[in-house]
């Protein structure tokens, strides 16, 4: 697909078919991730890849109260928790540059999972401190989000339309209201 094209595509889906994501698309996947720019190039980000719906399932069980709301990533055949080595980061002007490389990277998997056809959605509901001890991640390490990853059912199912609906998800900000030129 054209980059534009897929950027279009990508919408966040709440709705799985089990049927496994190919190995050879997953190599892809990381890749895109590994291959994301960062501060100083400083490569923050680590990932935890959690595949089959009977991990995902347990996966989703670990998630908090808050990650209720996120139960649907149990029918996915893969998630991806990406996470932040704080270790590596870099500040500048008061800013800590891991979560945003690592969010960079993050979402260059999303749109090489699309270009694949394949289903996903950022999720920041969940607590941190339960996924964290669940999948024993290191101290230094953050969660800053996870994604299912997975061929989307035909139909968005009530769950979907009613959240997308929630949160206006179709509705962007007009250029006009965002950029400003000099
Ligand atoms: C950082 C981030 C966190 C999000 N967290 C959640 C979440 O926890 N659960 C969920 O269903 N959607 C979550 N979303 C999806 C947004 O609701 C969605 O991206 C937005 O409404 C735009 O819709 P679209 O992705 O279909 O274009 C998150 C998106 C982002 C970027």
């Amino acid at each position: 697909m054209e980059l534009m094209e897929v950027i279009k595509q990508r919408i966040s889906v709440r709705n799985y078919l089990p049927d496994p994501v190919p190995s050879e698309v997953l190599e892809e996947i990381l890749e895109a991730g590994r291959l994301a720019p960062s501060a100083q190039n400083r490569q923050p980000w680590r990932y935890i890849v959690v595949q089959g719906t009977e991990q995902t399932a347990a996966l989703a069980k670990h998630c908090g109260l808050i990650g209720l709301s996120n139960f649907f990533i149990k029918s996915a055949p893969l998630v991806i928790v990406a996470c932040a080595d704080s270790k590596a980061n870099l500040r500048v002007n008061s800013q800590d540059y891991y979560l945003v490389d690592t969010a960079i990277s993050f979402h260059q998997m999303i749109l090489a999972a699309t270009n694949h056809g394949l289903g996903t959605c950022w999720m920041a509901a969940f607590s941190e401190k339960i996924l964290k001890k669940y999948l024993q991640l290191p101290p230094s390490w953050r969660v800053v989000a996870l994604s299912p990853f997975g061929y989307p059912t035909e139909n968005k199912g009530l769950y979907g339309k009613v959240l997308s609906a929630f949160a206006g998800s179709k509705d962007r900000l007009p250029l006009s209201k965002i950029v400003r030129y000099r």
